[in-house]
């Protein structure tokens, strides 16, 4: 499989929504994630999981992570994902949250390697799209757990890995320590991208100088900041206009309000108004201002207000990009197929 850059665009739950994916590829990620899917949703068919299997044809080569500890139940997850569309299935064994590990799943499977290795076994064997596997370095500080239990992954079928050099509890603090990443790099015959701290262009060219990972996976510099992702493939550029943010930001609202509806996209905006509009690209009084308004339409027509040549640049961007609902994979999973 082809990725056309060396850019990933990190899964993120809570934020990599359909509109975060476009968005990342229209900006030059050249492979972007879903946020992590629950087997155990996808096989008690929920409505909400489904949701997650809702692709575009533009989002596009995309990798779908799914997470859980039951082998046959990855392995039917993984089914359902492929013929949803996935470009890849991508498992999750890094999530840290207690959720999540209180399972089996998660970050807890790089302490119980034979089982990692089975999923990873049962669900390579599937599926005919590329497997994947994105791991933290180990659950403890200082743990190397990731150095052992990578290269039996690739044993047992998965033909890449990701790697966050951080431990399950470190959560985000600390730095990613990417001579890990190298480590494993060495290791392995499988492409390696390393995830963690790639905030600028200069920083993603040291990791992978350094490591020789095949890519870099960009995750919190991303958020409400797809210039980050062009800035970080194409070197520094001017920033934004204020018009520029208010349009993306107006293009995304819109797509998510198509995705979730409007009542549930009112709330899990909110949190990326104050993304898109920091960085002091608008005054701090104008983000606490829409963050206290529900309705996403409402919050449009407060940002056309303020930046109105945003206007026109939104009518020239949609007429580009066709909403989501033009570009929907018709395939036999999906949220209205369900099946
Ligand atoms: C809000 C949030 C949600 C995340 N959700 C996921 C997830 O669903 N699956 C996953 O593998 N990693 C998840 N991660 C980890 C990121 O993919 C990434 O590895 C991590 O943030 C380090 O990269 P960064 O420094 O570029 O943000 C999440 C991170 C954040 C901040």
């Amino acid at each position: 499989m082809e990725v056309p850059s060396r850019l990933v665009l990190a899964p993120m739950a809570g934020v990599s929504v359909q509109a975060f994916r476009r968005q990342g590829r229209r900006f030059g990620a050249g492979l972007v994630c879903s946020e992590m899917v629950s087997c155990a949703g996808l096989h008690h068919r929920n409505d909400r999981t489904l949701d997650y299997l809702r692709i575009a044809t533009d989002e596009k080569p995309l990798a779908v992570q799914i997470f859980g500890s039951d082998p046959a139940l990855m392995a039917e997850a993984a089914r359902m994902v492929a013929s949803a569309g996935a470009d890849i299935v991508d498992m999750n064994f890094g999530c840290p949250v207690r959720k999540v590990t209180k399972t089996g799943a998660g970050c807890s499977l790089l302490d119980d390697p034979e089982l990692a290795c089975r999923i990873t076994d049962a669900v390579a064997s599937a599926v005919d799209v590329p497997v994947t596997v994105k791991m933290r370095r180990g659950v403890e500080d200082g743990s190397r757990t990731a150095l052992s239990v990578g290269p039996r992954l690739v044993q047992a079928g998965a033909a890449a890995l990701t790697l966050h050099p951080r431990s399950a509890k470190q959560m985000y603090t600390g730095t990613a320590d990417h001579s890990l990443t190298a480590e494993l790099v060495e290791l392995v015959n499988v492409p390696v991208i390393a995830s963690g701290d790639i905030t600028s262009r200069a920083r993603a060219h040291a990791v992978l100088a350094t490591t020789g990972a095949a890519a870099v996976m960009v995750g919190r510099a991303a958020q409400g900041n797809p210039w980050a992702l062009r800035a970080i493939l194409e070197g520094p550029a001017a920033e934004p206009s204020a018009e520029e943010v208010a349009a993306e930001l107006v293009l995304f609202i819109r797509e998510t309000v198509q995705e979730l509806g409007a009542r549930r996209a009112g709330g899990f905006l909110k949190k990326f108004y104050g993304w898109y509009l920091g960085h002091g690209r608008f005054p701090r009084s104008f983000k606490s201002e829409l963050t206290q308004i529900d309705d996403p339409e409402e919050v449009v027509r407060r940002l056309f207000a303020a930046a109105p040549g945003a206007i026109e640049l939104v009518e020239r961007l949609e007429a580009e990009h066709p909403s989501a609902e033009g570009v929907l994979l018709n395939l036999p999973i999906s949220i209205y197929g369900g099946g």
